[in-house]
């Protein structure tokens, strides 16, 4: 694609090419289409590329050759269901699905979008346009739950100390707001406890919880076991442990795919020292073949 800027770099991508092993003239699905860095490569290696993403706002990083030519097609909807689409689209099975999990540096740069503690804007972190916001969660949720959920997606040792200090703010006034979510969170923070800004966790926890996050990579890597094509790639990058854990047991514990490496990829230190946000990532790939066993005597 000529003239447009991608505000997005993609992560690990001479790696996730090589795992897709992209053939001429096949399909490959792009479950995280973003800012359109993988698909685009994934084309220029003579890919057919079936696009998604629930964030209807990145479709003006699609590529109007490609649209043209049919070696392109965006559905806007969740990775979960991307064996529906396939099949709809005509295109399954396929020889390879991408998941670059997460948000991109334009939901997260964008502050109407309210992904960010550093920046002023409604309480919302949708990533598509439907479903609950944050707002609603941190305003209705019981105490419990949010502390629960602060722990479980957020690993923050005070959640409970913060969700105490949200019930007790929103009793007079609503949160509606990034900062006045963040300041509250600082307020329920000890003195001197603070590594890093204290709402990055709980930022993090709630985003995922508004997403479904973890509930979709679970349906997807089920999509993608019945949407390979045999000896078809999955390649999975995630940003957090959490999401980690998913993607290696389900890959272990699948009867047709084999995982590629024991241990995931990282980034190599150059990359992350251009791209800060490389730093987490962790590259998970697999085949859709079943394990070799060994010989019984
Ligand atoms: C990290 S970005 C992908 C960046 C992309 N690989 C690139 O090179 O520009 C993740 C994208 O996946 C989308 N996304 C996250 N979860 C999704 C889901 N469950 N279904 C569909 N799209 C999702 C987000 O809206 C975002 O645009």
């Amino acid at each position: 694609m000529t003239g447009v800027t991608r505000p997005h770099a993609p992560v690990m991508l001479t790696e996730c090419l090589a795992h897709l092993s992209v053939q001429p003239g096949r399909w490959y699905i792009d479950g995280t289409f973003g800012a359109g860095g993988h698909t685009s490569a994934i084309l220029a290696a003579g890919g057919r590329v079936l696009a998604l993403d629930r964030d209807p706002s990145v479709r003006r990083f699609l590529d109007a050759d490609a649209l043209h030519e049919g070696r392109l097609l965006f559905a806007e909807g969740n990775f979960s269901e991307l064996g529906a689409h396939a099949e709809h689209l005509g295109v399954a099975p396929v020889a390879g699905v991408l998941l670059d999990l997460g948000v991109s540096s334009m939901q997260l740069d964008e502050a109407a979008r309210g992904f960010s503690f550093r920046q002023p804007g409604p309480l919302d972190m949708r990533m598509g346009t439907t479903g609950l916001s944050a707002a609603d969660l941190v305003n209705h949720a019981p105490q419990e739950e949010l502390a629960s959920l602060i722990f479980r997606y957020g690993e923050d040792r005070y959640s409970r100390r913060i969700a105490r200090r949200i019930a007790e703010t929103r009793a007079s006034a609503p949160i509606e707001t990034t900062e006045a979510l963040a300041e509250t969170i600082a307020r329920a923070y000890p003195p001197g406890q603070r590594r890093d800004h204290p709402a990055r966790r709980t930022f993090q926890a709630l985003r995922i919880a508004v997403n479904d996050e973890l509930g979709a990579l679970q349906g997807a890597l089920e999509a993608l076991e019945r949407t390979l094509a045999p000896e078809g790639r999955a390649v999975v990058l995630t940003y957090h442990s959490l999401e980690d854990r998913i993607v290696k047991h389900f890959f272990k514990g699948s009867a047709s795919l084999t995982l590629l490496h024991k241990k995931p990829l990282l980034a190599s230190p150059d990359e992350v020292s251009r791209n800060p946000r490389a730093r987490s990532a962790k590259l998970r790939a697999a085949s859709n073949s079943p394990t070799p066993r060994r010989e019984t005597p």
